[in-house]
């Protein structure tokens, strides 16, 4: 198959192509903002077609949807502290990009999977059983998740009054490599091979639901192949953890003291826990995830970053000064 990927060059998106190019044909759209790399698609530069461009280019995307059989929709603004100090790109690259990629697979019939993020849902009280199932309403907190609510009620508004064939999956918190330096497991990691002191939000008491990179990908391969047009499927591993116990972790993976780090100013409107209940995906598609030892996940993450600090260095200094400005 022909397959088109938008945002491929980032952290989820260079992941899944590494794989993909073993089944399909792939080109990749990527504007390369800082958040997107050449470097993180190295490993398959041969094998694939990095067109650099933006998904607001209505000429181009349609171009590329022309010659394609699917897409698989990634390529977005994606950093919830970015989004609250300035929210603007969110609104071009998250809503306006949606939209033009929808007006091109409808114009060329060509089948779409929109990726997506729990964080459309709200947030859960801390110590509950709820989690998000597919009917959970909507209920965005951030600028970030507000414009990824409204791109995947564009594309279910498509699927609908146009009949664009296409699907969306929302996913719990990835981790592992080629996670830009901004983002929170990377970013204490990298703190400390730097000799810098991790930085932990409030209290650390938030819970996030965590997800191998390649647990989320092969669910996406799945409802690529098999889900049924106009569905949504939540992707999720049962990794809940709170980012207090998360950074101890990271340290004593480390072989630092679990409790030397600063507390910092929280982000405001802070999402307290997400849960993510996959029973859908499981029962239907008969996925299930592999990188079930969070811990054995977190320190190959770590033996990455060690590896590799060429893809990472570069980044550094730049975002612990964003940082720093706010006291974060
Ligand atoms: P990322 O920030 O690492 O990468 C985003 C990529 O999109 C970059 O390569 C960037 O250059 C590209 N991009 C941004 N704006 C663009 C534009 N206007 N035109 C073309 N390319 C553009 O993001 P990620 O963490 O890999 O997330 C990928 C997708 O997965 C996003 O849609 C995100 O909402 C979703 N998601 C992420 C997570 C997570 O934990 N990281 C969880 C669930 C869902
Ligand atoms: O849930 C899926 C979402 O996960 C994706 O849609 C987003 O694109 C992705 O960025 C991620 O959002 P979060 O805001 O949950 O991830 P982040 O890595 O920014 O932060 C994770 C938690 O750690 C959050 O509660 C804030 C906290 N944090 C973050 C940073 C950067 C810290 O305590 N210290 C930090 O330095």
């Amino acid at each position: 198959m022909r397959l088109l990927v938008t945002g491929g060059a980032g952290f989820i998106g260079a992941n899944f192509v590494h794989d993909a190019v073993c089944e399909h044909d792939v080109t990749v759209l990527d504007a390369l903002t800082y958040a997107g790399s050449r470097e993180s698609l190295a490993p398959v530069e041969n094998k694939i077609r990095l067109v650099e461009g933006d998904i607001t280019d209505a000429e181009l995307v349609g171009k590329l949807i022309a010659e394609t059989d699917a897409v698989v929709h990634f390529a977005a603004e994606t950093h919830v502290d970015n989004s609250l100090s300035g929210p603007e790109p969110f609104l071009n690259a998250n809503v306006i990009g949606t939209f033009t990629i929808l007006e091109a697979v409808r114009a060329h019939n060509v089948r779409l999977h929109h990726i997506s993020t729990d964080e459309v849902y709200g947030d859960l009280e801390l110590n509950s059983p709820q989690r998000f199932t597919e009917s959970t309403p909507y209920n965005p907190s951030s600028p970030y998740s507000s414009t990824k609510a409204a791109a995947d009620m564009l594309v279910r508004a498509w699927v609908r009054s146009y009949g664009v064939r296409a699907t969306i999956s929302n996913c719990s918190n990835n981790y592992g490599p080629y996670q830009h330096v901004e983002k929170f497991i990377p970013r204490q990691i990298t703190n400390v091979l730097t000799g810098r002191r991790p930085k932990l939000y409030g209290a650390g008491a938030n819970v996030r639901d965590w997800i191998h990179v390649s647990d989320h990908n092969s669910a996406v391969r799945r409802i690529l192949a098999d889900g049924q047009i106009g569905r949504t499927y939540l992707i999720g591993a049962g990794g809940e953890r709170d980012n207090l116990t998360v950074m101890r972790t990271i340290l004593r993976l480390m072989d630092r003291d679990p409790e030397d780090f600063d507390h910092v100013t929280d982000r405001v409107g802070h999402d307290l826990r997400y849960a993510i209940d996959a029973t859908m995906l499981r029962d239907e598609l008969g996925w299930s995830p592999t990188h079930t030892d969070f811990e054995d996940g977190l320190r190959a993450t770590i033996d990455w970053y060690r590896a590799n600090e060429s893809w990472w260095a570069p980044l550094k200094d730049a975002v612990e000064a964003g940082y720093a400005g706010r006291n974060q």
